[in-house]
């Protein structure tokens, strides 16, 4: 492959691909956990889009408040490091002062299939700073999930209500459960740009283009401490899970990643042309220097 990214020191540097001509870059990055998660998150936005080539950058910050929920705070230190557009899940009110912030900003949905009256967008659209715009929608899985409205009914009304032009369409699938990201992927092939999966919080390896152009993906991985229990300490789970005695699990800290997918998008269709998993470790971040 021919490095064609400008700034980067070595030219067999294959962390991400080569951005076809006239492509949209998106990047969704995977549920960002805890302290950990929003400093490495952080950190990465400018360098995503100077390095990777990135246009548009949508993050998962469910689990930002200390694993669980976001805050007001967390919520625009996100924004001022860069971020264009964020989902949730099912940690989306654990930080009641968020609905404040789900009711009056653009940049942030609530999954679609939650309650009409439930606070935030069922999706939103974004202008990328190269002028197209991008719709995002979250979906929650029902399988081993809160009971929520009908994902496929959901899906359906969100892709009707977006206007004709805003062609790059992409869908967070919030589940537990491959074969429900499966079925949502196969669903919507060919009517959005891609259907990326979070909350497993382990990235999965079964990245493509499905046969209609979208891209998809069961599950882009977590941004935050990997020397862990998706993402929490690992002796406190252990010591609950095998003896029952209760205990918080707090968020770990070490081996700390940011994880995301990288679709490449023919804007004039929406389809995607390239999708990529992106696992960068926090030194291989700190490298990032362009010089
Ligand atoms: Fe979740
Ligand atoms: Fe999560």
């Amino acid at each position: 492959m021919t490095d064609q990214t400008p700034g980067m020191k070595d030219s067999t540097d294959k962390r991400w691909p080569s951005k076809p001509p006239g492509a949209i870059r998106v990047i969704l990055v995977g549920d960002i956990v805890g302290k950990p998660g929003l400093e490495i998150a952080c950190q990465a936005f400018e360098k995503l889009r100077r390095f990777c080539l990135v246009d548009v950058i949508i993050a998962n910050a469910e689990n930002a408040a200390d694993g669980a929920g976001l805050t007001i705070s967390q919520y625009k230190k996100l924004v001022e490091s860069g971020v264009d557009a964020m989902t949730l899940g099912d940690h989306i009110y654990k930080k009641k002062e968020i609905a404040t912030v789900l009711k009056e900003q653009r940049n942030i949905v609530k999954p679609a299939n939650f309650p009409a009256t439930a606070p935030g967008l069922d999706h939103c659209i974004i202008r990328a700073k190269c002028g197209v715009d991008v719709a995002v929608m979250s979906l929650l899985g029902r399988v081993f999930m809160r009971p929520v409205d009908c994902p496929f009914t959901a899906a359906d009304r969100v892709l009707e209500s977006i206007p004709d032009h805003c062609k790059i369409r992409i869908c967070d699938i919030h589940a537990e459960a491959t074969s429900d990201k499966q079925t949502m992927g196969r669903y919507l092939d060919g009517r959005v740009s891609a259907v990326l999966g979070t909350h497993t919080h382990v990235p999965t390896a079964d990245d493509c283009i499905l046969p209609k152009g979208t891209a998809f993906q069961c599950d882009v991985g977590m941004t935050g401490p990997y020397e862990s229990i998706l993402g929490r300490a690992i002796e406190p789970v252990l010591n609950t899970t095998i003896s029952f005695d209760p205990n918080s699990f707090h968020v770990a800290t070490d081996d700390v990643r940011l994880s995301g997918t990288i679709v490449d998008v023919n804007p004039t269709n929406g389809l995607a042309l390239q999708i990529s998993r992106l696992h960068l470790k926090k030194k291989e971040l700190d490298s990032l220097t362009g010089e």
